[in-house]
């Protein structure tokens, strides 16, 4: 098979697993690595075994690579991506695909000028976790959907990232960090999202450090930090969605979804991995389900191998920029029906994504 090569932008805490991700996908390898800190992708670069390391101008002229993994900050992320695409590039970006939904359309209308194609992260949806439960769905285990709730609750990432600053401003925070893995499980499950509404606010203003090497480092709050929502979906149900870096502990699911005949219990669609359980008229009590895939590691990277499949074969890819923009505005709309105290309807829209089938993977 020939694999093409791709060079990776941003080469911080989460481009480990993305830097070793071609030994499982066989489609792809890494040809080259550029972080505004030189130094840093060149340590990434020796520790993966990798033939370039430079700048990111330096990544972009390297004519071999035809795609570029935008694993910078999310207020980089239309400027990286812009430029990959300007330079010839495809580009597969971490979430989100921006920081505002204007600047999602810039770098979606820039691809289409282009003819060069967008995908984006989170591929969590593809593991074998949520694509048993879309498997569950399709074969009316529970019935036809009614509504869900899904809720991702925590106490923020500043006791173990090491450099968490960014997820208190603009394009991070609690929705904008992990909604993007809750929302496209839920798009994948449900369907595009048609209004949203919500009540947001920022709990405590300043917080402070407790990791290193940035212990003690007060960090200013610019970002609601408990966003809850209602969410509706083209085909009329509805889901509440709660999202908070203020909450201690919980017991919640993480997401649940109603149907007519029973219930279904959806893993946390951070992961890959089960289990899943449903329950229904038929079953006593709850039952786990087997797994359809061996997906069930941390497999980042799916995403990216699914989306060069699909642009050597000219089929849709699941990860889609489209998929990654409805989402983009989605979370912007919650945070925006908060100020306004009213619902407000999408523009966007996406295809559902299709289930993921016959792929070649390393276990
Ligand atoms: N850390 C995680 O667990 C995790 C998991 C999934 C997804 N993500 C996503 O991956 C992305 C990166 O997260 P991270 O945790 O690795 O962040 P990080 O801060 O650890 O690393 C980001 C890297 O990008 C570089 N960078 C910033 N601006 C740049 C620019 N303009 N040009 C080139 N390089 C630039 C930084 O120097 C840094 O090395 C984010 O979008 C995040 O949402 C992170």
């Amino acid at each position: 098979m020939t694999k093409t090569k791709i060079g990776v932008i941003g080469t911080g805490s989460i481009s480990d697993v993305y830097l070793s991700s071609p030994q499982k996908f066989l489609n792809y390898e890494i040809a080259g690595v550029a972080d505004i800190n030189v130094e840093r992708a060149q340590e990434q670069a020796e520790k993966h075994q990798i033939p370039f390391s430079g700048s990111v101008s330096e990544l972009l002229e390297k004519e071999d690579i035809e795609l570029v993994v935008n694993l910078t900050i999310p207020a980089a992320h239309k400027e990286v991506s812009i430029k990959a695409l300007q330079a010839g590039k495809h580009v597969y970006s971490e979430k989100p695909l921006a920081t505002t939904c204007n600047d999602g359309l810039l770098v979606m209308e820039e691809a289409r000028r282009l003819g060069l194609h967008v995908g984006t992260a989170p591929d969590t949806f593809l593991g074998a976790g949520l694509q048993t439960c879309r498997a569950l769905l399709d074969q009316g285990v529970i019935g036809e959907p009614v509504g869900a709730s899904a809720f991702m609750l925590g106490r923020g990432p500043e006791s173990w990232h090491p450099n968490p600053e960014f997820f208190y401003k603009q394009g991070a925070g609690p929705l904008f960090d992990l909604g993007p893995y809750y929302l496209t499980a839920l798009i994948s499950l449900l369907g595009p999202v048609s209004q949203v509404a919500s009540m947001n606010r920022v709990t405590v203003p300043e917080r402070e450090i407790t990791s290193e090497p940035f212990a003690g480092t007060k960090i200013k709050v610019e970002v609601p930090t408990y966003v809850s929502s209602l969410l509706q979906f083209s085909t009329g149900i509805s889901a509440s969605f709660i999202t908070s870096f203020d909450v201690w502990d919980t017991k919640l699911p993480k997401i649940e979804i109603y149907g007519t005949k029973g219930t279904l219990l959806v893993p946390d669609p951070n992961e890959f991995n089960g289990p899943v359980y449903f329950m229904n008229n038929e079953t006593t009590g709850w039952q786990e389900a087997d797994l359809v895939s061996s997906y069930t590691d941390n497999c980042r990277g799916i995403g990216l191998a699914d989306m060069l499949r699909g642009i050597k074969e000219g089929r849709p890819y699941l990860c889609s920029g489209d998929l990654g923009l409805h989402v983009l505005e989605v979370m912007e709309a919650i945070l925006e029906s908060s100020d306004k105290k009213r619902f407000l309807e999408l523009e966007t829209n996406c295809r559902r994504p299709e289930r993921l089938t016959g792929f070649q993977y390393q276990d």
